[in-house]
């Protein structure tokens, strides 16, 4: 069964700016993902380091390094390419985020869940 959702406007998720966080509960209680923005477009993933399991963002939707150019998780400082989800620096290289299905139409950010 397809599981999509709608998770933003297009226009609220600007360039390399803040994230948007949103909450799988069908999948845990405390599992949350995240949506950002690079070269254009959307990525998704689940807000969970490949290092230790805890959230990237101490403050909510901070997920770029202060030069936009990698998502960094604030624990150790981990660096991932934005695009795919790759850990290039710090305690977890070579493990990566994990991804989740994102699609950007009429305006509107929707994940689908049944394809991760
Ligand atoms: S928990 Fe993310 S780098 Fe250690």
């Amino acid at each position: 069964m397809s599981n999509q959702r709608i998770i933003c406007k297009s226009e609220s998720l600007l360039e390399r700016e803040k994230g948007v966080r949103f909450n799988l509960p069908e999948l845990g209680e405390r599992v949350s993902a995240f949506v950002i923005r690079f070269n254009g477009k959307p990525y998704a993933y689940f807000n969970q380091c490949a290092h230790l399991p805890v959230e990237l963002d101490w403050n909510e939707g901070d997920f770029f390094t202060r030069e936009q150019d990698y998502l960094i998780c604030a624990t150790h400082g981990a660096q991932y390419e934005p695009h795919t989800g790759h850990c290039v620096l710090g305690p977890c290289q070579g493990k990566r985020l994990r991804p989740i299905l994102v699609n950007e139409q009429d305006g509107v950010i929707s994940i689908t869940l049944d394809e991760i």
